[in-house]
């Protein structure tokens, strides 16, 4: 059988071990990841016993408490703290989700593991390097085009045309979902992505949008669009509820009605 093994600079230690102090009277131990450019080598689980009773009920509460009371070096991203931002964006206990919606009752007792979105270069700690992600939103070009001239007021949509933009235009770009598709854990630069792909249905399906062709045009191919094998880890894990796969099925069906 074949042995698959990990190269030796991405094996995560173990790291170091940061007590409850005496006082505390609910502890939960938390594993986070952590990794700084600044010191290189390989990564390690710290692990923390947070006293529950210093922070919050969501996950985001418990790490916020961690940096501000044991351990002030912890890398993360956060905004909103109300899963409007999406950029908490992380691994919890394997699966990816936004730490500040996700309560910590929410999730198997014992031991909580924190680590970056998965199959993304590090930057440091909890903070992956979107970058490739964020120019494969670019590349859809995420904006209205239309030729027909700029009306008086608004362009005008009816309710039926507005209501097939529901489960599209609600996505906040937080990427758990392009981050949890083995099709983009392998073919990440070639492969568009859930996340990207929703977004493009959102401007295909818009009645004010006059670049249908065009826009399909730009998916038609082998890596960008049909590297989706419909294995659905996106919409297991969109924590908007969205379902990425459903909206890359209707583009290809797209594809395929313009053909016949
Ligand atoms: S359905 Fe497609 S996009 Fe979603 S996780 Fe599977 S392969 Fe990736
Ligand atoms: S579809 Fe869901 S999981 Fe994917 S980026 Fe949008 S909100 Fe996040
Ligand atoms: S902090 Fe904005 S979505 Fe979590």
């Amino acid at each position: 059988m074949v042995e698959l093994a990990l190269p030796r600079g991405s094996e995560v230690k173990a790291g170091k071990r940061y007590p409850a102090s005496k006082e505390a009277k609910r502890v939960r131990r938390f594993k986070v990841y952590r990794w700084d450019p600044d010191v290189g080598g390989n990564p390690r689980w710290d692990i923390y016993d947070l006293d529950l009773d210093t922070c919050g009920p969501m996950v985001l509460d418990a790490i916020i408490a961690i940096k501000n009371t044991m351990d002030s070096t912890l890398a993360f991203r956060r905004s909103c703290r109300e899963g409007v931002c999406g950029s908490c964006a992380m691994n919890v206990s394997g699966r990816n989700t936004l730490a500040c919606t996700m309560g910590m009752d929410e999730l198997p007792g014992g031991t909580i593991t924190v680590a970056p979105l998965p199959h993304q270069p590090v930057l440091k700690d909890l903070v992956p390097d979107l970058t490739n992600f964020y120019a494969q939103y670019a590349a859809i070009e995420p904006w209205l085009k239309a030729d027909t001239p700029e009306p008086q007021k608004e362009r005008l949509q009816s309710e039926a045309e507005r209501s097939k933009l529901d489960g599209l235009y609600e996505c906040i770009l937080c990427a758990c979902c392009s981050t949890a598709c083995p099709s983009y854990w392998w073919n990440g630069d070639r492969f568009m992505g859930p996340a990207a792909l929703l977004q493009a249905r959102r401007w295909i399906d818009d009645s004010r949008d006059e670049a249908k062709g065009e826009r399909l045009d730009e998916l038609e191919d082998p890596y960008r669009l049909y590297r989706c094998h419909t294995i659905m880890n996106c919409a297991q894990v969109c924590p908007k509820g969205l379902n990425p796969a459903k909206a890359i099925a209707e583009t290809k069906k797209d594809l395929v009605e313009r053909i016949v």
